[in-house]
């Protein structure tokens, strides 16, 4: 019901900020002049895919107390955790009808372990295979990205912290570029873990895709149609966040888990951005615009319109 959802959206904002706080924990100890190089890195010792596909012991730590709280509010809830699932050799495909919490304890395991600020809790609620809740809190920044679904989406908490203001992310209509891109925009995309550089693999498909998606759009563009940056910052929680928040204009990446992507789903979806899985991005007029579902690997993430491109009306849905 929408109270019990209410309920599960207050509770999951309450617990990615809780969770954040380990992971500040984590940092301090880290940063204190006692800890040793190895612990500096908070590395496990163990390696999943490769030396790049890393877990840490805060990963786990943060991983255990958000599962512990969930079954203890919501026994009859699934799980499904980026550390419970992603060490076992089988990473199919978990995502069922029932009630279900995704969950990435620290997305931006590698920046966590090398300080850059760029890592977060991502929570998720699934119903139907469709997220409805989304959670992602930064520590760092003590930033909250939330969304309700058929509420909006919130930049720090939307109603409930009294402390500091809430920006409402925008709700316009979706649409299928940003007015004149590529001009003025900043794409975003991620490398992944996967670093076999053979023609097909996947470091390689990246590059190719990533520099055509660009040449496509730029195509479009014409004269003047300059790109503003390309940015990779490690957490593609964080860069649907962005996105969603509108500092993106593009996102994509062909190799993420449902942990990385559910909670900013949500958040993006109720902010009024669009993700698909379409490669190169559809053209409106043309090509039908798939939403994504869960279990894609390959997202194509397209920020919201802003006021002023609604009233332009240009290339909006
Ligand atoms: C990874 C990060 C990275 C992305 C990978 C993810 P993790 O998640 O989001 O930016 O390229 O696809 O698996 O391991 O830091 O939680």
């Amino acid at each position: 019901s929408d109270a019990e959802l209410q309920e599960i959206y207050s509770f999951a904002l309450d617990l990615g900020r809780r969770a954040g706080r380990i992971l500040m924990d984590g940092v301090e100890r880290r940063t204190g002049e006692a800890s040793g190089r190895d612990e500096k890195r908070d590395v496990a010792g163990e390696e999943k895919m490769n030396a790049v596909d890393i877990v840490t012991q805060t990963d786990l730590d943060v991983e255990a107390f958000v599962l512990k709280e969930i079954t203890e509010r919501f026994p009859s809830h699934k799980f499904i955790g980026e550390e419970t699932y992603s060490s076992g050799s089988s990473r199919e495909y978990l995502i069922t009808d029932e009630p279900t919490w995704c969950v990435d304890p620290l997305d931006g395991t590698v920046n966590y372990t090398h300080l850059f600020p760029m890592f977060c809790v991502s929570i998720a609620f699934i119903l139907n295979g469709i997220p409805v809740v989304g959670i992602i809190y930064q520590p760092v920044l003590d930033t909250t990205y939330s969304a309700l679904v058929g509420y909006g989406a919130w930049q720090d908490d939307g109603h409930h912290t009294k402390s500091r203001k809430s920006l409402p992310l925008v709700n316009n209509p979706k649409q299928v570029l940003p007015p004149n891109a590529p001009k003025g925009c900043i794409f975003s995309c991620e490398w992944g873990k996967d670093r076999r550089d053979t023609e097909g693999g996947n470091m390689w498909r990246k590059v190719n895709s990533f520099v055509n998606m660009a040449a496509e759009i730029g195509g479009r563009g014409g004269k003047g149609g300059m790109v503003h940056g390309v940015r990779s910052l490690g957490s593609a929680t964080l860069d649907l966040a962005y996105v969603a928040a509108g500092s993106f204009d593009i996102w994509w990446e062909g190799g993420c888990w449902e942990w990385d992507v559910a909670a900013g789903i949500c958040i993006l979806r109720e902010a009024g951005g669009l993700i698909t899985t379409a490669h190169p991005p559809p053209n409106p007029e043309t090509d039908p615009i798939e939403e994504v579902r869960l279990g894609s690997r390959l997202y194509l993430a397209i920020r919201p319109a802003g006021d002023s491109d609604t009233e332009t009306g240009q290339q909006a849905q």
